[in-house]
């Protein structure tokens, strides 16, 4: 599996410098095709880099009324709860942008209708299956944001979980060791299916799980090394995360 590792000075240029990867992977897609798709991450490095593609000068230039966001996980709360990631996103992003409502494909919280975390997961299947790529389960994701825990999880598909090897397109996550216990997230083959899958991981805590990744670790103890694009895979990541990774640092 081929990888490109991009090491950033800091979490601060990482995240101006992924979002502006962001910015020109928009624009690319949208100048060969349409709809075009795109999947957020929660985590501190991912909203960062939201917020800093709200501030972007060329973000006007983006033609939002044919860009669908989705998510990579969620964290099984109420709407509106401040540690959904859809809540972050929002703050940090969609609400600075002119993106139609029926564009941006929140993970069903905990309401009347959707009672638990597999309902969730189901639902959101469902979603993902009506915009679904020709032949494909899902839609043709342009470019998938993964963040990475220092256990080396990303999504919600934590190492050592059954939900690693689950079927389907998303997947119900009970018992998570970062809180909240209880997510939805998006299976390894909705992932993988993926034109561009990028990691972007800062701090010296992600160092030993970025170098056990990029060492070719299997998905039970690695999942973050597990994961990869069709296309292309991008691990973005600062020079503390780089600390001690193979000729890296
Ligand atoms: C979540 C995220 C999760 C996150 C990583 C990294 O819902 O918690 O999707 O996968 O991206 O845990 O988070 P940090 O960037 O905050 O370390």
């Amino acid at each position: 599996m081929k990888r490109t590792v991009i090491v950033h000075p800091d979490p601060q240029s990482l995240a101006a410098a992924t979002a502006s990867r962001l910015v020109t992977a928009l624009l690319d897609a949208q100048s060969t095709h349409a709809p075009v798709h795109v999947v957020l991450t929660g985590g501190s490095i991912g909203i960062e880099t939201l917020r800093h593609l709200a501030s972007s000068p060329a973000l006007p230039a983006v033609d939002w009324t044919n860009v669908h966001l989705w998510w990579g996980d969620e964290r099984f709360l109420p709407a509106g709860h401040p540690d959904r990631n859809e809540t972050q996103a929002r703050a940090a992003l969609i609400d600075h942008i002119d993106i139609p409502a029926a564009n941006v494909h929140a993970m069903a919280g905990t309401d009347l209708t959707i009672t638990s975390p597999e309902a969730a997961a189901a639902a959101y299947g469902e979603e993902l299956a009506r915009f679904r790529g020709n032949g494909a389960a899902v839609p043709d994701f342009d470019v998938l944001l993964l963040g990475m825990g220092p256990d080396g999880h990303i999504a919600s598909l934590f190492p050592g979980h059954a939900a690693l090897r689950a079927g389907g397109l998303a997947v119900a996550i009970h018992n998570a060791p970062k809180p909240p216990p209880t997510r939805i997230s998006l299976t390894f083959a909705s992932i993988y299916s993926a034109k561009q899958v990028w990691i972007v991981c800062a701090g010296e805590e992600k160092a030993q799980a970025t170098s056990y990744a990029l060492c070719g670790a299997d998905v039970d103890t690695s999942p973050a090394g597990a994961v990869h694009g069709s296309q292309q895979t991008l691990w973005l990541i600062d020079a503390a995360a780089a600390l001690g990774a193979p000729g890296l640092a």
